[in-house]
């Protein structure tokens, strides 16, 4: 896939199809009425026929001769009032899918773009990489019959861009497409099924990316590594699978980069969660192999940091094992030590995730972070509590927390701050060691931060639960790619590279 900006003269360019915008009243775009004005009014006539409305979302592709273009492609805005960064989203979406049903090979896109400070020259570029990214994305599905061809398209030019605004557009587009490949490769792992996707094979991947770039090293602790660090809570939620657990070590030292405190991300990655003894129900069961979009997500952004190359220090954490029920799992009752020597008292073993974190957490402390954040798809409680639209942001750092939710806004994939106060603390308590794994049902998704926050006492440290929008369930069934626009947001800036 290939990506450039256009800076002038729109309706010469030497591609497949122009993608122009028309407002909801029938007004032309800027793109629009150029194309309009040398092909002698045709848009105009196809819009007085009352051919094509404007509507969000709507397209109509036109064979056109007399351009370079053989095609241009009207695509609905809306109306011009509502016209802002979601709309043009929306816009450019429908404008690549509908030209991916075609044998288009090259689109030039030429739609309206919203202000400036609503969308400045990186974003635009990051936006369009991203927008073609997670519209010509198709999962590894593993159907047997005849499928549909791929989008033929393998070149966006994008625009309009002021020549002074170039520069910026195309580091947009540069990190737009590592962040394609970044987010292609955590739906991958996530769309897996969970007889393949399993710890083993989460490390595989984790070592092809260290075979593919010298900036990234990676160390695999099988379960004697793993036993050998003393993490009592890993091994306990491990103990009733048959898949051998692992603890994968990522660490990508960027060109000129300062060999100093890196960030430490850490991702669950339970490659699939029955529950253990505490059995969940049946009913949508096999979406708990999303269980590792955490896990999926660090890969995914040492392999993000690798391809964009960013001058930043970063280490990722991935304890990953499945949690079963079996003769000898865990039972409600079980009492186990964590690697901070801390006990925990296991009421409910279906709160496995926290139980693989705080081992992990516990890990960070030997590289002196400057930060460090962690990822999983951990409470149904989250989910409650802000559906499918934000992820849950916690932590024990204000500034922290803050910059994480701004990443996201800015991003288009928005977190939440949850309220990580002392009393939700308080609901962990118990008769029989340090803490439970289970603070009841109230403030779920915070009392699971709560406990996470036991081991992380002087790290500067921050939380996301993702459960509600890594993934997509009924006939949409998917990963859906999240929380990867943010995090990379978040890893540009503090790499000062955005
Ligand atoms: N992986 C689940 C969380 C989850 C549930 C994510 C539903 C997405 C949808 C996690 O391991 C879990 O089971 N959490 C329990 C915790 C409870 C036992 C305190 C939950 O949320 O029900
Ligand atoms: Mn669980
Ligand atoms: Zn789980």
């Amino acid at each position: 896939m290939q990506f450039d900006v256009w800076s002038k003269a729109f309706p010469d360019l030497s591609v497949d199809c122009l993608a122009v915008g028309v407002f909801e009243d029938g007004k032309l775009g800027t793109e629009a009425a150029a194309v309009d004005k040398a092909t002698a009014g045709y848009l105009k006539g196809v819009i007085d026929r009352g051919d094509f409305s404007g509507r969000a979302g709507e397209t109509q592709l036109l064979s056109q001769a007399g351009l370079n273009a053989t095609r241009v492609l009207l695509v609905g805005l809306g109306p011009e009032s509502s016209y802002h960064r979601k709309a043009w989203r929306r816009a450019c979406a429908a404008a690549l899918t509908a030209a991916g049903r075609t044998r288009v090979k090259s689109v030039g896109l030429g739609l309206e773009r919203p202000a400036a400070k609503q969308l400045d020259d990186y974003y635009f570029g990051r936006c369009v990489a991203e927008i073609t990214g997670s519209v010509l994305y198709r999962t590894n599905d593993l159907k047997t019959g005849k499928k549909p061809p791929l989008p033929a398209i393998s070149l966006v030019v994008a625009g309009p861009v002021r020549a002074a605004g170039v520069a910026q557009a195309k580091l947009g587009l540069e990190h737009g497409q590592a962040l394609v490949m970044a987010t292609a490769l955590q739906r991958d792992l996530g769309n897996l099924p969970p007889n393949v996707c399993t710890p083993t094979y989460l490390a595989e991947r984790a070592r092809g990316l260290a075979k593919r770039h010298r900036s990234v090293k990676v160390k695999v602790l099988d379960e004697a590594a793993i036993r050998r660090e003393k993490m009592g809570c890993l091994l306990a939620v491990t103990q009733g699978s048959a898949q051998p657990p692992r603890f994968i070590i990522l660490d990508y030292q960027g060109p000129r980069a300062p060999r100093t405190a890196p960030i430490v991300l850490v991702g669950k990655g339970i490659t699939f969660d029955t529950g253990g003894i505490s059995l969940k129900d049946p009913a949508a069961m096999d979406e708990m192999k999303f269980d590792m979009m955490g896990a999926a997500s660090v890969i995914a952004a040492i392999a993000f940091l690798a391809e964009a190359r960013l001058p930043i220090r970063v280490v990722g954490l991935v304890p990953t094992c499945e949690n079963m029920p079996d003769g000898l799992a865990i039972k409600p009752g079980d009492i186990v030590t964590s690697a901070s020597g801390q006990t925990v008292e296991i009421l409910n073993t279906d709160a496995e995730g926290r139980l693989i974190l705080c081992d992990a957490l516990h890990y960070a402390r030997r590289f002196d972070p400057a930060i460090v954040v962690d990822m999983a798809t951990l409470t149904g409680a989250c989910v409650v509590a802000l559906g499918a639209h934000h992820c849950g942001i916690m932590g024990n750092d204000d500034a922290l927390v803050s910059e994480l939710v701004a990443a996201g806004v800015r991003a288009d994939d928005r977190g939440w701050q949850l309220p990580l106060t002392e009393e939700y603390g308080e609901q962990l308590k118990t008769n029989f060691a340090d803490m439970a794994n289970v603070g009841g049902r109230e403030g779920g998704a915070i009392t699971a931060a709560a406990f996470l926050g036991k081991f992380t006492q002087g790290l500067k440290w921050a939380h996301m639960d993702i459960a509600g929008v890594a993934w997509l369930g009924g006939a949409h069934k998917g990963a859906t790619g999240r929380p990867m626009p943010l995090l990379t947001d978040f890893l540009v800036r503090r790499a000062g590279a955005g």
